[in-house]
């Protein structure tokens, strides 16, 4: 895709309008990530910072954006440097960055430091990413020492510090069309993966071969690199049998039995982007009965939470639909007993369904798998309910749960996990099934990008069987 530099000008002049009106006279400081040593002179693979990229679609390290109330933006970034480039690669420098990227000024980063003072003085407020580098508040409390060295020579120095993530969390929350675009892509390319290691799986097991999960892991990784992906979006999850009840288990070494089921939890990152799928299938490619019953109670819970994913919508709608499902099935297959908890009222009011499904239906993705974003209602961030906890005793307030805007962005992840236990049938004994997809709210309803890769049980045995 070619980069248009008028995309992320049109960014910082919506951020910087929404700085003037709530400080007119005030700057932002915003670098990207940094480099981060793995051993000796071997760095860990450079990723940017998210907010940096949303406001430059800059990919170089040592960077770092400043953007006045006016509109005016300055980059600081590498400059052109032969020997560096010889070795790491070419920079673009400032002397290009201005054009390219259309920016106002541009200056080495070296230069950064000394000056923040002068980018600082006389402003009333500094905006900068609260909590998120480690030395950034060190910085500017040094530009800020320096003009406040200056005020008895009549400088101004700023009395407020802001957090701009208030302000770029929002504007991420809700993606143009350009950035669901390429989350349309990467959902593609991660719904190829999946369906190669379905295939893949049932393959090596017809041929008698021995299947390990990092051999799926492999079949991912070649996917995501194949349509251009920069890397997974996360580690990637392939659990085999027992392994699937981790809920942050990473794709390692455990076998892939034929009979067992295999979870993978993996999505690509495309050009910033993150997507995120999980498909559960079994191993050799034909569900069993026990395994089949909790599948479809999973994706039935799953369809339930589609349907409540539209405008207008609460962000926790879908996973309240999903857990009115899963807790009606685990009442109806025997994974709880009734006589013992009651109707699926109180399964839901006492969280007896928490056993065996202890996490949330999704969350926003973007840039970010866990993206950015409120999930309280900005409108009625004042207003919340106290109810107290059957499981902790604690004492939890309630905030009104985000209302759902078209161009929102949220995954549908239900699942189940069902760990030995007294009571608990042997038959259903370490299955564990999360079913994921990601969806993109809509007018009249939502828009699954991730369905590439099917997900009826009767689909992907058929898949499986090719
Ligand atoms: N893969 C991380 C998640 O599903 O939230
Ligand atoms: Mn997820
Ligand atoms: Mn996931």
């Amino acid at each position: 895709m070619t980069f248009d530099p008028n995309l992320y000008a049109a960014r910082r002049a919506k951020l910087a309008a929404l700085m003037a009106a709530q400080s007119p006279n005030s700057i932002a400081i915003i670098p990207t990530a940094p480099e981060r040593q793995r051993n000796r002179d071997s760095d860990f693979l450079f990723r940017h910072d998210s907010y940096f990229y949303y406001l430059t679609g800059f990919t170089e390290p040592n960077a770092c954006l400043v953007l006045s109330a006016d509109g005016r933006s300055t980059l600081f970034c590498q400059p052109k440097d032969m020997e560096r480039e010889i070795w790491d690669g070419v920079r673009l420098g400032p002397d290009a960055a201005i054009k390219q990227l259309a920016v106002h000024e541009a200056w080495p980063s070296a230069v950064l430091d000394a000056k923040l003072p002068a980018l600082l003085e006389n402003k009333a407020a500094v905006w900068y990413p609260f909590a998120t580098h480690s030395d950034l508040s060190a910085r500017i409390e040094a530009g800020l020492n320096a003009v406040r060295a200056r005020v008895r020579y009549g400088a101004l120095c700023p009395t407020q510090q802001r957090d701009v993530c208030d302000l770029l969390d929002e504007m991420r929350l809700v993606k143009d069309e350009h950035e669901l675009n390429i989350m349309r892509r990467a959902s593609q390319i991660s719904a190829g993966a999946h369906i190669r290691a379905m295939k893949r799986s049932a393959a090596m097991l017809r041929a008698g071969q021995e299947v390990r999960e990092y051999h799926l892991d492999a079949e991912l990784l070649h996917e995501f690199r194949q349509h251009g992906s920069q890397y997974p979006a996360y580690g990637s999850i392939v659990a085999g049998g027992a392994n699937a009840c981790v809920l942050h288990y990473r794709a390692d070494a455990g076998p892939i039995l034929s009979g067992d089921l295999v979870l993978i939890d993996a999505g690509c990152e495309l050009d910033g982007y993150a997507s995120d799928i999980t498909r559960t299938f079994p191993a050799n490619g034909k569900f069993s009965a026990a395994q089949r019953e909790l599948y479809d109670l999973v994706l039935a819970s799953q369809d339930a939470a589609v349907a409540a994913t539209r405008e207008g919508a609460r962000f926790v709608d879908p996973h309240e639909a999903t857990v009115k499902v899963l807790a009606q099935g685990m009442l109806d297959v025997g994974l709880l007993d009734a006589n013992k908890v009651g109707h699926v009222q109180d399964v839901i009011a006492n969280r007896n369904y928490f056993q065996f499904y202890m996490h949330r239906t999704g969350h926003w993705l973007g840039m970010d798998v866990h993206d950015c974003g409120s999930y309280v209602e900005p409108s009625e961030v004042g207003t919340f309910s106290e109810r107290k906890d059957p499981l902790s005793g604690e004492l939890i307030k309630d905030r009104p749960s985000r209302v759902l805007r078209p161009g929102m962005v949220l995954t549908i992840e239900p699942g189940i996990y069902v760990r030995p236990a007294p009571g608990v049938p042997e038959r259903f004994h370490n299955i564990g099934i999360r079913i994921e997809d990601d969806a993109v709210v809509t007018a009249n309803g939502c828009e699954l990008m991730t369905r590439g890769v099917p997900v009826k049980a009767d689909e992907i045995e058929a898949l499986m069987r090719g």
